[in-house]
């Protein structure tokens, strides 16, 4: 069955990066530590998703191609497009590992954080700690801008606190230095994840940029979320972090509300199985059997929880120690259940 949305009116489902044309304006969320290639690669047959991202790397472990930066940024031809997620505050060291990755790796884009809350970043001057200084944000993006020959966009957040709100003027400027797209998660740095991403502070970034295209983030659940949030703020696109993490099929049924005002079947149980199948299987390939069931004992509980309230078969998946324990789980797993999107 068809689901509609009554008085959908689609809205534009593609984005311009200086000239580079995306199929979707739907990105999927740096999440470190979660939304790595074997998540990217496993989400984007879905359907849907325009631009995924690498978690935030740091520019000076890349240089060095320290082991954990080069995990960060692998990637396959099946993973695009991609952009890389840098995180600093030194515009010449910014430039050069922008310029490092343009010339090791096919990308879409490189994307500076001026959004990251968390200490250990803001304690290196890099992420929101960015937001407190400006000048140097502008600076900093207008050296990587003249470094690479890929669009550079930006994420942030509205503003170090409520009394710093520096986003829409660093936008701007942003914007007169080159940078191709802004991203803002409607919280401040302050925040963290509390309370709710503020919409009009989204708007309020859209109104001051003249010509790029801004992308909304922050608390989008559902493709109607996404619809609204364009609707109310004029922003040109959306991101989804993590939502998508329980439910891969949102930027597929996004589009679909986008494109065609309806939203597209809810997947049936066998398709959610064989994504989870997919995943745990690009995770096996590519960090080896011990990561892959440490990581599937978290993952598979909130594909689950997508499904259905199983705590018995979470329990089972969250002991979780070999492949062959893992597909022994997934086959047992029963296979006519009552759906809870459906
Ligand atoms: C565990 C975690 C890790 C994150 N890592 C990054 C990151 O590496 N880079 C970044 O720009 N944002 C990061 N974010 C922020 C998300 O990209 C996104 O802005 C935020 O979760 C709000 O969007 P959502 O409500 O759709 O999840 C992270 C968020 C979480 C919860």
């Amino acid at each position: 069955m068809i689901r509609r949305m009554r008085g959908v009116i689609p809205e534009s489902p593609m984005l311009n990066l200086n000239g580079t044309t995306l199929a979707s304006n739907l990105l999927l969320s740096p999440i470190a530590g979660y939304c790595d290639l074997a998540f990217r690669l496993s989400i984007r047959p879905l359907g849907g998703l325009g631009l995924a991202y690498t978690d935030l790397v740091n520019p000076r472990g890349l240089l060095r191609q320290t082991v954990k930066s080069m995990e960060l940024i692998e990637t396959e031809p099946g993973d695009r497009p991609l952009a890389v997620q840098l995180y600093g505050h030194e515009p010449e060291i910014m430039a050069d590992a922008a310029r490092w990755c343009t010339d090791h790796l096919e990308l879409a884009a490189i994307d500076i954080n001026m959004g990251c809350p968390v200490d250990k970043v803001c304690k290196t001057n890099g992420g929101s700690a960015l937001l407190r200084n400006p000048e140097l944000a502008a600076r900093l993006a207008e050296r990587v801008v003249r470094a690479v020959d890929v669009p550079v966009t930006v994420k942030m957040r509205l503003g170090w606190d409520e009394s710093s709100i520096v986003a829409p003027s660093l936008s701007a400027a942003l914007e007169d230095v080159g940078v191709a797209a802004i991203t803002i998660h409607g919280r401040t740095a302050a925040q963290a994840f509390r309370g709710r991403a503020c919409q009009d502070g989204i708007a309020r970034v859209v109104a001051a940029v003249r010509r790029i295209p801004v992308i909304g983030n922050g608390d989008v659940r559902s493709p109607a979320d996404a619809l609204a949030m364009m609707r109310r703020t004029g922003c040109a696109g959306v991101m989804i972090g993590r939502a998508a993490l329980s439910d891969p099929w949102i930027f597929r049924d996004t589009h679909a509300l986008l494109t065609t005002g309806r939203v597209p079947p809810a997947p049936t149980l066998a398709e959610r199985l064989d994504f989870i199948r997919t995943h745990f299987e690009h995770s096996l390939r590519i960090r080896g059997e011990r990561r892959a069931c440490i990581t599937f004992r978290q993952r598979v509980s909130w594909y689950l929880k997508a499904i259905g309230s199983f705590p018995a078969w979470r329990d089972r998946f969250r002991g979780l120690s070999s492949a062959a324990e893992f597909y022994a789980l997934l086959d047992e797993f029963p296979q006519t259940v009552h759906l809870s999107r459906e």
